[in-house]
């Protein structure tokens, strides 16, 4: 069976990009693949965060993450610095990563930017990323489009590594979806959604009460002319909601583009608030339900920390023999 490995960062609150563009996959991987998904804390801690919130965060994360669907007895689920191994095949990988490689990745640039200290953790954050994935010698990372030159570095130390040292590692492909790849923020629909850059207004959290939701989406920024079209260079936002409907409502862009054919953009904007609305609402309430027992999340990640810990740790062993380093 092929594997698959993906990771979300702790952030508090998953939103409807990290959703559409990579968590439902993960959800339907789960049936067809040898699924290992973490909540990735060390990549969390690379920029400032709130030490008193990550544990919370972590939990609630993973709360979410059962609530869209993810089910622990298809798929290994964990946190990554409970499997020490990921940092350890790090430090390995550092050696066969170049500097020019990573000051090139753009996500390093834009996190960088206008900040006076820039920790290298954030620098080295694509190297432990390479080091998530190949430690489990995934064949498929389902990501967002945001995630595509993380994916190629990824690769290119897989097979570097294995052309200095021997053939080791899996080279992983990505896994990125056609549709909803890269949601866009409702408030600017030039920029991506995302947790650190947009603003409230711009930005669905799954968690979001069912009114603010509608509002959200009722007020996005549209494009100027008034033909329903997909079309996200000139169209940007309603190429979004396009997206969002279709997601939601489980169909392609091409069947909501023909419902809404002719009518206004009000009338897709209403349509796709309440049909977000609808879809969240399971979803919420199966995260209230989960967050009433959170041992029993500290239970499924103990049981998915020692399974993913069996896997990698032998992965690094073979990565230090094959590195020539003396066995211990
Ligand atoms: P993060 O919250 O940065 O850990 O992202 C978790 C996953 O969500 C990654 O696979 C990202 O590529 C994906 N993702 C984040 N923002 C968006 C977005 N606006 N549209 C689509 N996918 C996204
Ligand atoms: N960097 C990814 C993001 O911000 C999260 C991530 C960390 C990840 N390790 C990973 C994604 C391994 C896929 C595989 O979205």
């Amino acid at each position: 069976m092929e594997r698959v490995l993906s990771g979300i960062q702790p952030t508090g609150e998953i939103h409807l990009g990290n959703y559409l563009g990579a968590l439902r996959h993960w959800v339907e991987m789960q049936d067809s693949f040898d699924a290992y998904y973490c909540v990735v804390d060390l990549h969390a801690i690379t920029v400032p965060y709130e030490p008193a919130k990550l544990a919370d965060r972590t939990i609630s994360t993973v709360a979410q993450l059962l609530a869209v669907g993810l089910d622990p007895a298809k798929a290994t689920l964990f946190v990554q610095s409970h499997v020490p191994a990921h940092t350890e095949l790090q430090w390995l990988l550092n050696s066969v990563t170049q500097y020019g490689e990573l000051r090139r990745m753009t996500q390093f640039k834009d996190k960088s930017q206008g900040q006076d200290a820039v920790s290298a953790g954030l620098f080295n954050y694509p190297i432990l990323m390479a080091a998530d994935i190949l430690v489990y010698n995934a064949d498929r990372v389902p990501v967002g489009d945001d995630q595509r030159q993380h994916l190629e570095l990824a690769r290119n130390i897989a097979q570097r590594f294995n052309q200095r040292f021997g053939d080791v590692f899996t080279v992983p492909d990505a896994a990125i979806p056609g549709v909803a790849a890269r949601v866009m923020d409702l408030a600017n629909p030039e920029n991506k959604m995302s947790k650190s850059a947009s603003s409230t207004q711009g930005i669905v959290g799954l968690l979001d009460p069912p009114k603010q939701v509608a509002k959200k989406i009722r007020s996005a920024v549209t494009d100027s002319g008034a033909e329903i079209a997909f079309d996200p260079a000139a169209k940007p936002g309603i190429s979004n909601l396009l997206s969002i409907n279709a997601a939601v409502t489980d169909r392609s862009v091409d069947d909501v583009v023909a419902e809404f054919d002719g009518q206004g953009y009000g009338h897709l904007k209403v349509a796709t608030a309440n049909a977000t609305v609808a879809f969240l609402e399971p979803i919420q309430a199966r995260y209230a339900a989960l967050m009433d027992d959170p041992g029993a999340i500290t239970a499924i990640l103990s049981t998915g920390a020692k399974k993913a810990s069996q896997q990698a740790s032998e992965m690094v062993i073979r990565a230090k023999d094959a590195m020539g380093l003396l066995a211990g």
